[in-house]
């Protein structure tokens, strides 16, 4: 096959789940005996806008699914790219001995909605409860409804919209082979619809 002049070859690898880039969420969720934790996620996603519904794939094994498990109320706290050591930590380290809102210094405020920590740090933070569960194999799907959403106020302009740039998400990219990667999403390269604009001036 040939592409702009030049000749792509592809190579068949092993089935992996290597989509990419993900997010990188931090959810924070609370036991039944208070118990306050925060587990780093690579597989969420938006699945429904109406109602609004989000999913987490949570390995058994985690600290955060007996959690989640004793209560299916969680947030979903989106970090900013200078975060980055700080959900590697998370993702690194189990709340069963570690408290990791205290070792990365973050703070732990209450949810509007939900009985689950904000992390107070993160700039957006999706205040989330568990709506079905999915047991899919490694890994148990989590849907949630989003019952209230939360913003750095300085993050807004003066039409209530979402200075994305300045918040700088944090993404997580796979590899084919060996870790994956963080990266910073710092640069917009276009806007919802504007392949419309550039199509009537060509
Ligand atoms: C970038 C990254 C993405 C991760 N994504 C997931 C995920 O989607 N699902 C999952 O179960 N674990 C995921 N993990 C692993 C957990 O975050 C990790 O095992 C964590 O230490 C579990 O903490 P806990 O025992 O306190 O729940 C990820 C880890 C990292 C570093």
């Amino acid at each position: 096959m040939t592409v702009r002049g030049k000749i792509i070859h592809h190579r068949v690898l092993p089935a992996t789940t290597c989509l990419m880039p993900t997010p990188v969420a931090l959810v924070s969720c609370r036991g039944r005996e208070g118990k306050n934790n925060i587990i780093t996620i690579a597989w969420t996603g938006v699945v429904c806008s109406q109602p609004p519904l989000v999913s987490v794939a949570v390995r058994p094994g985690r600290f955060s699914f007996t959690l989640l498990e004793e209560n299916g109320d969680f947030v979903i706290n989106v970090p900013s790219a200078g975060s980055a050591l700080h959900a590697d930590l998370c993702g690194t380290l189990s709340g069963r001995d570690h408290d990791k809102f205290a070792e990365a210094g973050w703070t732990p405020i209450d949810a509007s909605q939900v009985n689950a920590p904000i992390i107070r740090e993160c700039p957006l933070a999706l205040e989330c409860r568990t709506t079905q569960r999915l047991p899919l194999g490694s890994h148990e799907l989590f849907i949630a409804e989003v019952l209230a959403v939360q913003v750095h106020e300085e993050l807004l302009d003066a039409n209530g919209r979402l200075l994305v740039d300045a918040l700088e998400p944090l993404a997580y990219c796979p590899n084919v082979k060996g870790a994956g990667q963080y990266f910073a999403l710092a640069q917009s390269v276009g806007h919802y619809g504007f392949s419309a604009e550039h199509h009537k001036r060509v």
